[in-house]
């Protein structure tokens, strides 16, 4: 940023002198060995009223706060009195640097605001949904997007993000499973590190970086019959093994900022959950970053009934641990009185402050408050940019799933003679975008129509929505059906609208809702080949669709660039290779479903008959696999892995164990293929899933060409909780499958040796 284009630059001038004073008076009386950050930090808190710290504490929304249940914004008299701490929604560089001047010139004591917004998956770029963005299996892609969603984001003034969502989530009814990685913790936990490392950059505070936030502390995911803000009741064990780790490699990896989430655990609300905040987030894994409440969470904790008012609730939540009180304006408004009646520690909320305040300085705000706003210029250069849309493009290539392609009817050829466009997804630009859009702008969003004009030429595609994705009006299946008997073959943009899923959507049945699936029969009935793509931020009930089709893509929500990527698609320009993030069922009464499930003491097994064996952990209605498994997806080529080879026969506990696979391309045409490791501890002290994710790698293979992938596994990938909840590794055969999904077959053996 140049000094000179710096609209208060004055004002910062004040700022960074006041502080050099504050600092210079610290630095007297200390001895000298506290780092510029404590001085400065110290300093200011000891100059601070209660009414100034617990304005830190308060983070109020502002004009642009798009979520959650109507609250007012909270106006600059505010921020002059230092109520004001951080604010949610306010945005653009004009806006921001104006907050921002009243707060550093208006306030007694100067303190730089922090404006903080939900940047999820692209800011004016929208990325395919997270969900989506995880189907690829590509960290690297992964992270890339998120680093321009940063580097767009504080172009525009923004400093935080609410993001990464790392929620493990098994249940798809959960309308929020759209916003994580998935099932999965292992894949969780390696895109939950490559999201914080793309937000916050080399180094927080440095131009284009955003202090990132992983969300939602904990077990939100596992809202009972998947309904959001529904109660969380599980073993420490599932907690520790499947919903924890996300988090844990979250501040692994640096993550600045953890959100409170809104669910009880066990029958303590998150927001008042001390033992897990400040006991296993700080004191176990040393996390030192703030803690932020979800949209009025500390508020909330009167309606879970463990506070019988406002105060009761403010002293739960900063007993707790969360620092930053969002909207519900509790902190600012009894904090105060709390502590003057005893009721509340000051050293207790000076911490709180402190870590405000260390946000702050690790932002870089003290230095230079206005370094994500005063350059006006760039929140036009740096948004939407050709890179930026190539980016989106690649992303959502990459995050096309193939489920199904019977007969090799993908990819289509570009001779083929008309295509019908048919469905209420084909070109609805704002559902491209997918929930949590950012400052994403459905104006600049390319649907499958257009996409696909520009492929083949506006001539030979014929266009007919159908039907709306929701209720009961068939009254464009005529017009549907008569473009497809016109057409050689029919492309179905089918699934979910874009707000069907996120925050409050969750939903009692996942099926193609209205009456789409009517719609795919009557075209159907033309006889003309059918293909489909499906839009959704969840896994959906597909049988009748899979029944219906013979080539089936899921497309989650693309993005701006979806439209192309899934012509490049369908015509083969890219050969897909996207994979579940979570299983598909073939009914709901499935659900809850994932791939790294116990064996149970009664497996399914058949009788020497060939029966299924009725007494056996099934259902008598349907069959216990999946309609698709977790890492499923299809390719235009083929692959051929040679068995898996482990380094050692045995290893000792604590040692790393290599294991090497080659992989073929035996088809036509090159190809991504994204290699998996699972792995299975055979016997155990305490029961053991099937097998666990452990590795994965995503390879680019040209035909013929063969790769030798190594993957190590570590101590910690054989160990687990035992039944004292120590992390072990017990002595004992694992077996490693490596494959293209997780129903993979090809297997080794090793022992890890007696000590
Ligand atoms: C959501 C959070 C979000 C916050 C602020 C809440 O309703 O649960 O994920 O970050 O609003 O927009």
């Amino acid at each position: 940023m140049k000094d000179t284009k710096h609209p208060f630059g004055k004002g910062r001038l004040r700022l960074v002198a006041a502080v050099g004073l504050v600092v210079s008076g610290i630095a007297a009386a200390q001895s000298g060995s506290t780092s510029e950050e404590d001085r400065l930090v110290e300093g200011l808190l000891a100059k601070m009223t209660l009414e100034e710290k617990f304005g830190q504490l308060n983070q109020p929304p502002g004009p642009d706060n798009n979520t959650g249940p109507q609250a007012e914004a909270a106006g600059l008299d505010q921020v002059r009195k230092g109520r004001v701490g951080s604010y949610l929604g306010v945005t653009g560089a004009g806006r921001t640097c104006q907050y921002q001047h009243v707060a550093v010139e208006e306030s007694r004591l100067g303190i730089p605001l922090l404006f903080g917004y939900d940047v999820i998956h692209g800011y004016r770029t929208i990325f395919p949904q997270s969900l989506g963005e995880a189907a690829t299996f590509d960290p690297a892609a992964v992270e890339h997007a998120a680093r321009i969603a940063a580097v767009e984001a504080s172009a525009d003034g923004v400093h935080w993000t609410y993001a990464p969502m790392v929620d493990v989530a098994r249940d798809p009814r959960w309308g929020r499973i759209s916003e994580g990685s998935g099932e999965d913790p292992y894949l969780g936990s390696v895109l939950a590190a490559a999201r914080v490392r793309g937000f916050q950059g080399e180094k927080l505070g440095e131009d284009g970086t955003l202090l990132a936030t992983a969300k939602h502390f904990v077990a939100y995911g596992a809202a009972e019959a998947g309904r959001d803000y529904n109660i969380a009741d599980m073993s420490e064990r599932t907690l520790r093994e499947v919903y924890l780790p996300p988090f844990k490699a979250a501040v692994d990896a640096g993550v600045g900022s953890v959100m409170a989430s809104f669910n009880e655990l066990n029958g303590v609300p998150m927001h008042a959950n001390a033992a897990l905040i400040d006991g296993v987030l700080r004191k176990q894994w040393g996390f030192d970053g703030v803690v932020v409440s979800d949209y009025t969470g500390i508020w909330e904790l009167t309606k879970h009934g463990v506070a019988a008012d406002e105060s009761a609730a403010g002293v739960l939540g900063l007993k707790a641990g969360v620092d930053i009180d969002m909207v519900s304006d509790i902190y600012r408004r009894f904090g105060p009185k709390l502590v003057r009646d005893g009721r509340l520690d000051e050293k207790l909320v000076d911490e709180s402050v402190r870590r405000v305040l260390r946000a702050k300085y690790r932002m870089g705000l003290f230095a230079d408050p206005y370094r994500f706003c005063a350059d006006t210029t760039r929140a036009k250069t740096r948004m939407l940019t050709p890179e930026h849309r190539q980016a989106a493009r690649d992303v959502a290539r990459e995050s096309l799933v193939l489920l199904k392609n019977d007969g090799g009817v993908l990819p289509l050829s570009k001779d083929v003679g008309k295509v019908a466009v048919i469905g209420p997804l084909a070109d609805s630009r704002a559902d491209m975008l997918g929930n949590w859009a950012g400052a994403g702008r459905p104006q600049d969003a390319v649907t499958p129509l257009q996409g696909l004009r520009e492929a083949l030429g506006e001539a030979r595609v014929l266009h007919a929505k159908g039907a709306g994705v929701n209720g009961d009006d068939e009254s464009g299946f005529d017009a549907a059906v008569a473009a497809a008997k016109q057409a050689d073959v029919v492309l179905l943009f089918i699934g979910e609208s874009g707000d069907m899923s996120g925050e409050a959507s969750s939903r009692s049945s996942i099926d193609l809702p209205g009456v789409q699936q009517e719609l795919v029969e009557a075209v159907k009935a033309t006889g003309k080949p059918v293909v489909a793509v499906v839009f959704s931020g969840r896994p959906l009930t597909l049988q009748p669709l899979h029944d219906a089709v013979p080539a089936i893509v899921e497309a989650w929500f693309p993005g701006i660039e979806g439209g192309h990527a899934i012509a490049d698609v369908l015509f083969g320009d890219y050969n897909p290779a996207g994979r579940l993030p979570a299983t598909f069922p073939r009914n709901l009464g499935q659900v809850p479903i994932y791939h790294a499930h116990r064996n149970t003491g009664r497996p399914t097994r058949l009788n020497p008959d060939g029966k299924i064996e009725k007494y056996t952990s099934r259902y008598l209605d349907v069959d216990n696999s999946p309609l698709y498994p977790f890492g499923h997806g299809l390719s235009y080529t083929t692959f051929r892995y040679g068995a898996p080879k482990v380094k050692k026969a045995k290893i000792a506990a604590g040692e790393s164990q290599q294991v090497e696979v080659t992989v073929t391309n035996t088809g036509k045409r090159e190809g991504d293929e994204v290699v998996q490791l699972y792995l299975r501890d055979d016997v155990a002290s305490v029961t053991r899933p099937v097998r666990e994710l452990r590795g994965f790698r995503r390879v680019h293979l040209k035909p013929g060409e063969s790769r030798v992938l190594s993957f190590e596994l570590k101590p910690d990938d054989l160990a687990f909780y035992d039944a004292k909840l120590q992390r072990v590794v017990e002595p004992g055969t694992f077996t490693v499958f490596v494959g293209g999904s997780s129903e993979a077959k090809l297997q080794a053996t090793f022992e890890v040796k007696a000590q």
